[in-house]
């Protein structure tokens, strides 16, 4: 049995240059999320005919199924195994609603069906694995803040840590405004970035983003990082939006948000938002600011509920 966190991307991941093995056209850098995540237990056995999934404590058939067997294909080809399992998969926070639950159940995934395997892999061998399953996976499986490193080709496409998790006492507020299956699913959304016609811009641009973030998280200086992180994320809903199909993220809730955020640090009080492929808003804050921005979020209309987290935990065996 494994538990493995979501994780919050401050340089996104959008847009793959391998679909079939999630390999990336940039890097990014992510926060493990204290509060939000997948506990996976595996179990194979010969005596199944075939595979059993429940996810939230649900048999699920389809799409979704067929991800999670493609995924145990590849574990059972590591271990030269041909029997079937059965997983069982459970999420502490609402699914597909922009808080990335396909982060946190893979790299649970990744590490439960491994080690149910008998195979020993080591953290980068992990991340390599987590990453077919779903590319954000891969920077679940170390503690506290991760960087992704694009690569070119399977070996070379794997997360390592950034900083442990007590590095910077930053905060994500997970301020959900729509707990409904989103519409698109991220899958859909890399593939649409290709259209868009800012799409080689973000890519010519994102190296200098990138040092810009890593120079500002040494020097844990907040509102510069803040900065940032906004433009990084309104530039992932601007690729969605100028995509072919265009994809929608926002909501109401979503844009009176980062309204409020703007306004509240005119008063002093620090929060910035980024936002995934969802309409919820992870406010980023440290911790002096966070209590207050959390009291005035959650009394927002169209919040339904606030996370707390802080930087947490990488998988871990349970
Ligand atoms: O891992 P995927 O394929 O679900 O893609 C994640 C995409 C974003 O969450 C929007 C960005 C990211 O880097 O986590």
């Amino acid at each position: 049995m494994a538990r493995s966190p979501a994780n919050i991307a401050f340089i996104k991941f959008w847009g793959k240059k391998n679909s079939e093995l999630n390999i990336p056209f940039n890097d990014s850098m992510s926060m493990n999320l204290s509060d939000c995540y997948t506990t996976a237990s595996v179990e194979f056995s010969s005596d199944l005919a075939d595979d059993l999934i429940v996810i939230n404590k649900e048999k699920v058939e389809g799409n979704k199924r067929g991800k999670v067997v493609k995924f145990l294909d590849l574990v059972r080809q590591m271990a030269k195994s041909n029997a079937r399992a059965r997983v069982v998969s459970e999420n502490n926070f609402p699914m597909a609603a922009g808080i990335a639950s396909s982060a946190s159940a893979f790299s649970a995934l990744a590490l439960a069906a491994s080690a149910a395997a008998g195979l020993n892999l080591n953290t980068k061998q992990l991340s390599i694995l987590a990453r077919k399953g779903s590319g954000s996976a891969s920077r679940s499986m170390l503690d506290g803040f991760g960087y992704w490193k694009a690569g070119t080709s399977d070996e070379t496409s794997y997360a390592v840590q950034l900083a442990p998790k007590n590095y910077w006492n930053l905060r994500d507020i997970v301020t959900v405004v729509s707990n409904k299956e989103k519409k698109f699913s991220s899958g859909e959304g890399h593939a649409a970035a290709l259209t868009s016609p800012y799409f080689q811009t973000r890519i010519k641009n994102l190296p200098r983003r990138l040092k810009e973030m890593k120079d500002c998280f040494r020097q844990k200086n907040i509102t510069m990082f803040g900065e940032l992180l906004e433009q990084e994320a309104v530039d992932l809903h601007l690729m969605a939006m100028s995509s072919v199909p265009p994809i929608f993220y926002w909501n109401e809730g979503t844009i009176l948000i980062m309204r409020k955020l703007r306004e509240w640090r005119n008063e002093g009080l620090l929060g910035y938002f980024t936002i995934d492929a969802g309409a919820n808003v992870h406010v980023i804050c440290t911790e002096e600011d966070a209590d207050e921005l959390e009291k005035r979020l959650k009394q927002l209309p169209g919040v339904e509920f606030t996370i707390m987290n802080r930087a947490g935990d990488g998988a871990k065996l349970l």
